[in-house]
This record gives structure tokens, sequence and C-alpha cells, in this order.
């Protein structure tokens, strides 16, 4: 929801950002030069954006079970696929530098929160395709979705679990020797985001990403945002206003860079 703070956040956020010029660190001047900024087309973009588009037009009506930041207001209310597809998924200039990250990082394992319809799911699997998906859900019914898309792109890879994050986050996490790469995309309140990043904690390594969506969404995440970047073994970040990248690199200055994207 547009409100006049995160209006104003943003234009700070543009006015104090940077784009590559002037970055000293090597490590982000050449994330951002060779894939943030990457816009070329990938045949790949298309291949999941004919699925989105298919997920657009899907007039079903589902109930929805709403575990996260929404889940005071009216749950168990009834939506047609393509209006969740139209108003709850990553847009493709989000979702396509996803694909990009995790292409580059070519993480072994990546656990998403908030799978809903699946879509940077698909992205992050295609980006690579030896890598472990495990992507978690709380609404059964979008789940459901979810599961057709993966059955329809022909994704074998991908462990869809239903259910609170709360309650399958902490065993995902334990069955793991290492976290590689965590996009956390559901639930935005700032107690709860804390909580997913501590329970990351234990298993980040020197080439670990925690990718956080909607960092300005609402005050708490702010907030949450702020105390990550605070966080002693946190020692690079990356604030790109809709998303921002946590490193835990060792023998390194902290350092937060403030991106235009
Ligand atoms: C913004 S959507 C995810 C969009 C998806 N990553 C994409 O762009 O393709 C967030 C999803 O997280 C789920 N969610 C929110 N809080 C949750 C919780 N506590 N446990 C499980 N699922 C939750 C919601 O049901 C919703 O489908």
């Amino acid at each position: 929801m547009l409100n006049f703070r995160f209006v104003k956040d943003y234009l700070l956020h543009r006015l104090r950002a940077k784009n590559r010029h002037g970055l000293h660190s090597p490590f982000v001047y050449k994330l951002v030069d060779t894939v943030i900024y990457n816009y070329a087309d990938q045949k790949v973009y298309h291949e999941v954006e004919n699925i989105r588009q298919k997920l657009l037009v899907d007039n079903r009506v589902i109930s929805i079970t709403d575990l996260g930041a929404g889940s005071h207001l009216n749950n168990n209310r009834q939506k047609r696929v393509g209006d969740i597809a139209a108003n709850a998924l990553k847009q493709p200039k989000l979702a396509q530098l996803l694909y990009r990250l995790a292409a580059n990082f070519k993480p072994r394992n990546i656990i998403e929160l908030g799978t809903c319809l699946g879509i940077t799911t698909l992205y992050l699997q295609k980006a690579a395709p030896e890598a472990h998906v495990y992507t978690m859900e709380g609404c059964p019914q979008t789940a459901g979705v979810a599961q057709e898309t993966f059955a329809q792109a022909g994704l074998n890879s991908v462990e869809l679990i239903t259910g609170n994050f709360d309650d399958n986050l902490p065993g995902a996490i334990n069955s793991l020797d290492q976290l590689d790469f965590v996009f956390v995309d559901g639930n935005h309140q700032k107690d709860a985001t804390l909580k997913y990043f501590e329970w990351c904690l234990p298993k980040v390594h020197e080439d670990t990403v925690l990718i956080f969506d909607d960092i300005y969404w609402s005050e708490g995440m702010k907030e949450a945002w702020a105390q990550i970047k605070e966080h002693p073994h946190v020692t690079v970040t990356v604030d790109l206003f809709w998303i921002g990248l946590v490193f835990f690199k060792s023998g390194r200055v902290k350092e937060h860079f403030l991106i235009k994207y």
C-alpha cells in the first residue's frame, strides 16, 4: 500500500543511493555491475513470464488463509487466482534480479519463505538447477496452485512445505549443514523478520546471502532492517530499497551500500 511515508523513504533512497560508480568495494562493484544491473534479456525470463501470464487470467476462486502481516484482517477470504497473481507476486524486474543473484552465487540450497503461486520459486530453481529448493507457504489452496505451477514447468527438485513458517523453518534449517541462499518474502512484521534472521544465523557462512523483501514496507520493517544491519555477524549489506541483501564475509569492515534499482 502506497503511503506518504513510503514515498518519502523512496525519494530519500533515490537521493542517497549510488549506481555502480563510486563504489570502492570490489565485491559490491562486481555484484552491481555484472549481476544487479545486468538487464540483458534471457530466454528463461520468457519461460517464467509465460506461466505468470497464464496465472493472471486464471479465473478460479480459492480460499485464502493469511498467516502473515495481514492475518489480523478478514481471514479466509475468497480470491481469484488472477488477482493474487496481479497483486502478490514480485514484478518481473525484481523476480529476474533474484534469478541473477541465485545464478551468480550458485547456492547448493535455497530456502524461500513465501511461495505464493510459485513464480519466484521458478526463477530461483531455474537459476540454480542443482540446488535443493525449499519453499514455504502457509495458505494450503495457494500452495495447491503453486504445486500445479511447478508441475507445468517440469520442476522436480522443489520441496513445497505447507504451513506456518514458525512451524517449518526451524526443521528445514536443522536439516541442512549450512544455508546458502535464503529469500524472506512473507510475514513482513518486525518481530517475525528478526526471528527468521536469528534462526538462520547458526548456519550462515562466508558465501551465504540472506535476502529480505519489503524492508521499507512499514516502520517495523525499517526497524528490523536497521537491527539486521547492526548485527555483529553481518559485514556487508546492499539496500536496493525493494529488497535488502545481507552478507557475512569475514575480515571486512562493516559496510552498508545503498544502490539504486
Ligand atoms: C508476497 S507473497 C510471496 C510472493 C512470491 N515469493 C512471488 O513473488 O512469487 C507472500 C506469501 O507468504 C505467505 N505467508 C505469509 N506469512 C506466512 C507465514 N507466517 N507462514 C507461512 N506462509 C506465510 C502468504 O500466504 C503469501 O502467499
